[in-house]
C-alpha cells in the first residue's frame, strides 16, 4: 500500500468524474484515463487500520476471482492518504454494464435471467460468498459474460457453499426492491440456479425457491 499525500492524490485524481458518493463525501472517482479509484473510510486511529482495510480485502479477493477465472476489475494500485483518512484501491475498469442498467435499458429476456442464475450458482459452486452481490454490483461484459465490482465484502472458501450459506447470499440478492422491481416476479433465476448448482437436494430445493418467492414478496 503506497502513501500518497494529499498533493499527489489530488493531482492523480485531476478532473474525474464522481461515479458514486456519500454522506461523507467521494467514494468511487473515474479518472481522465477511464481508471477506478475507489475511497475508503479509516474508522480507526490505530495503525492496524490500513492492515485490515477493505481497500486490502478488494485486492485480495480481485487476486482470488481472477485465479478463477471470475472476470473483475484488474488492480493497479493501493492507497493510503492519511491525510484524508481513506484507504483506496485504483483500478483498471472491467468493461461493461451492470446488470441493474442492463435491466433498465430493455424487455426482460429469459434466457439473460437464465444465464444469471447459472453465473450465481457458479459462484457458490466455487465457494464464493459475495455479500454485496447485488445488481448494481454484477457486471454485464461485451461478451455477455458476468463479472463481479464492488469486491470488498466477500469471502472465498476451498469448498463449495453448504445450503445455508446458500440460502443466506438469496438475501443480499434480492435486497432491493428497484432490483426486484426488475425482473418482473418471474422464477428463472432460482430455476436456472438450482439447475445448474452442484446440490441436488428436495428440500434444499424447496427451502431455496421458497426463500426467494419470500425475499421478492417482502
Ligand atoms: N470496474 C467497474 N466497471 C464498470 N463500472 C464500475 C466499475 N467499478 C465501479 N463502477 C461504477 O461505479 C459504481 C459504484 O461503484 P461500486 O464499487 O459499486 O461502489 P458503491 O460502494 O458505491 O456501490 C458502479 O455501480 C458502477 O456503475
Ligand atoms: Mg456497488
Amino acid at each position: 500500500m503506497r502513501n500518497l499525500s494529499l498533493q499527489e492524490f489530488n493531482k492523480l485524481s485531476q478532473s474525474s468524474t464522481i461515479l458514486a458518493e456519500d454522506e461523507y463525501g467521494k467514494k468511487v472517482l473515474e479518472l481522465t484515463d477511464h481508471s477506478i479509484i475507489k475511497l475508503f473510510r479509516v474508522k480507526r486511529f490505530i495503525s492496524q487500520a490500513t492492515i485490515y482495510s477493505p481497500a486490502r480485502r478488494f485486492a485480495k479477493n480481485a487476486k482470488h476471482l481472477q485465479r478463477l477465472n471470475i472476470p473483475t476489475i484488474s488492480l493497479i494500485d493501493l492507497y493510503n492518504i492519511k491525510s484524508i483518512k481513506r484507504t483506496a484501491v485504483h483500478y483498471q475498469q472491467l468493461e461493461g454494464i451492470t446488470v441493474r442498467e442492463y435491466l433498465y435499458s430493455k424487455p426482460v429476456e429469459d434466457k439473460f435471467l437464465a444465464q444469471l442464475g447459472q453465473f450465481i450458482a457458479h459462484l457458490h459452486d466455487k465457494g464464493i460468498f459475495f455479500r454485496s452481490a447485488h445488481f448494481g454490483n454484477i457486471i454485464v461484459t461485451p461478451e455477455k459474460q458476468f463479472g463481479l465490482i464492488d469486491i470488498s465484502d466477500m469471502s472465498i472458501s476451498h469448498f463449495s457453499l453448504g445450503y445455508f450459506k446458500r440460502i443466506r447470499n438469496l438475501k443480499h440478492i434480492f435486497r432491493l426492491p428497484e432490483d426486484i422491481q426488475l425482473i418482473q416476479n418471474n422464477d428463472i433465476i432460482e430455476k436456472n440456479y438450482l439447475a445448474h448448482c452442484g446440490i441436488n437436494n428436495k428440500k434444499f430445493q424447496q427451502d431455496f425457491l421458497r426463500t426467494c418467492q419470500k425475499l421478492k414478496q417482502s
